[in-house]
C-alpha cells in the first residue's frame, strides 16, 4: 500500500479524538491528502454496529460477543474506507484500531487475548505503520469522559478498575511493538499537539 496508516489509541478521555482532528488539519495544511476516521465506525455499516456496542447497559454483551462485533465493524471499515484511501496514497488517521480490541476485549475482562489474536489474523491481518498511544491517569481520563456524558457511555460505565487495567495493558503492548510511540497526554491541548507533531514528522522523515 502506498499510503501511510496511523492509529491513535488510549483509554477513554485521553484526548486522542481532539488530537486526531488537529493532526489531520495540520497535515492537510502541509498538502498531504488525509482520511480521518474512527472505530468502531468509519464506514456506514460499521457506524451502525457502533451504536450496538457503545450504547446500553455494560452487561448488554459478553466480551466474546463484543470481539465479534468490533471485528465485524473493523472488517467493513477496512474494506470500505481504509484500504481504498491507502490505495489512493493518502495518510489514514484512525481514532482507534485493533489494539483497542486487544486491550478492552482481550485483557480487561479475563484473558481472551488468544481469541482476539486468532480472529484478527483471520479477518483483519494488517497493523498500522505507526501507533500513537495517549497515556493518562485513568481517574483523570474517566473524569473527562464522564463530563461529556452522552449516549455512548457503555465502556465508561465499566468503571475505574476497568480503565486502570486498560492503561496498563496499553503500556505493556506498546513496550512490545516498535510501531508504538507513547505520548504523555497529561498536558494542555497545544502541548500534546506539539508532542504528536514531533512523533509524526519524525516518522514521515
Ligand atoms: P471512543 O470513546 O474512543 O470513541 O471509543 C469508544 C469505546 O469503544 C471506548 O470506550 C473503547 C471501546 N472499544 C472497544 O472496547 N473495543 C474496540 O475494538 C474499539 C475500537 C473500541
Amino acid at each position: 500500500m502506498p499510503g501511510l496508516f496511523l492509529s491513535l489509541e488510549g483509554i477513554d478521555g485521553s484526548g486522542k479524538s481532539t488530537q486526531a482532528r488537529r493532526l489531520a488539519d495540520r497535515l492537510r495544511t502541509q498538502g498531504h491528502p488525509v482520511t480521518l476516521t474512527r472505530e468502531p465506525g468509519g464506514s456506514p455499516g460499521a457506524e451502525e454496529i457502533r451504536r450496538l456496542v457503545l450504547e446500553g447497559d455494560p452487561d448488554r454483551w459478553s466480551a466474546e460477543t463484543e470481539i465479534l462485533l468490533f471485528t465485524a465493524a473493523r472488517r467493513d471499515h477496512l474494506e470500505k474506507t481504509i484500504r481504498p484511501a491507502l490505495a489512493r496514497g493518502e495518510i489514514v488517521i484512525t481514532d482507534r484500531f485493533a489494539d483497542s480490541t486487544r486491550i478492552f476485549q482481550g485483557i480487561t475482562r479475563g484473558d481472551l487475548s488468544a481469541a482476539v489474536d486468532r480472529l484478527h489474523d483471520l479477518m483483519i491481518g494488517v497493523e498500522p505503520d505507526l501507533t500513537l498511544l495517549f497515556d493518562l491517569d485513568p481517574a483523570k481520563g474517566l473524569a473527562r469522559a464522564t463530563a461529556r456524558a452522552g449516549a455512548e457511555m457503555r465502556f465508561e460505565d465499566m468503571g475505574l478498575a476497568f480503565q486502570t487495567a486498560a492503561r496498563a495493558g496499553f503500556l505493556a503492548l506498546a513496550a512490545r511493538h516498535v510501531r508504538f510511540r507513547v505520548i504523555d497526554a497529561d498536558a494542555e491541548e497545544d502541548v500534546v499537539a506539539a508532542r504528536v507533531w514531533e512523533k509524526v514528522t519524525a516518522h514521515l522523515a
